[in-house]
């Protein structure tokens, strides 16, 4: 009873967690203008990144180890399939700002200066990013209520 409770909380903590970071992101990404708007863009690219650990971790314990309503209760609805796809779709878009911003922070540790001219492309993701866990939502709420086309 009460390990698939706390999983559940760290999987709907990760949505607060990852709302805010990928909110945050984009927004210091779009409007960062010197290499003083960096930390506060890696600082909410940590919380995007935890969100996204948790989510994983919890979300397949959740579908695959029994501990909700079983495997077959989630495979046998399409939109469990939709909302799959479209967490794979965000772990592919987050390839590019990941790609960057491993290396914005290996330039930062060896005290070099990042080149922003990346940013505004990166905040653009990070906004799209937004609206696919918006949208992710919407299809978690249903397939936890057994609602399916
Ligand atoms: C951006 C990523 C994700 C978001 C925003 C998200 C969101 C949510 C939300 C809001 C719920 C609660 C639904 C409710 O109780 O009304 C939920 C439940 C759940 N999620 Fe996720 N989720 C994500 C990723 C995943 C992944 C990757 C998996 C599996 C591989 C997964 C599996 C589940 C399961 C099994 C439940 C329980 C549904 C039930 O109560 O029967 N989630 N998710």
């Amino acid at each position: 009873m009460t390990l698939p409770w706390l999983i559940a909380t760290l999987h709907l903590l990760a949505l607060a967690i990852g709302s805010a970071g990928v909110f945050l992101r984009g927004r210091a990404l779009k409007t960062a203008k010197d290499q003083n708007d960096v930390p506060a863009i890696l600082r909410a690219d940590d919380l995007w990144g935890l969100a996204g650990l948790l989510w994983l971790v919890t979300g397949v314990w959740r579908a695959f180890f029994g501990i909700e309503k079983g495997t077959e209760y989630y495979m046998e609805n399409p939109l469990f399939h939709v909302k799959l796809g479209l967490f794979l779709l965000l772990l592919g878009i987050e390839m590019i700002p990941v790609w960057t911003l491993v290396g914005w922070r290996l330039k930062r540790r060896r005290g070099e200066p990042v080149d922003l001219s990346k940013a505004r492309s990166l905040a653009r993701i990070s906004h799209i990013e937004f609206g696919i866990v918006v949208i992710i939502v919407f299809l978690a709420t249903a397939i936890a209520r057994g609602i399916r086309p």
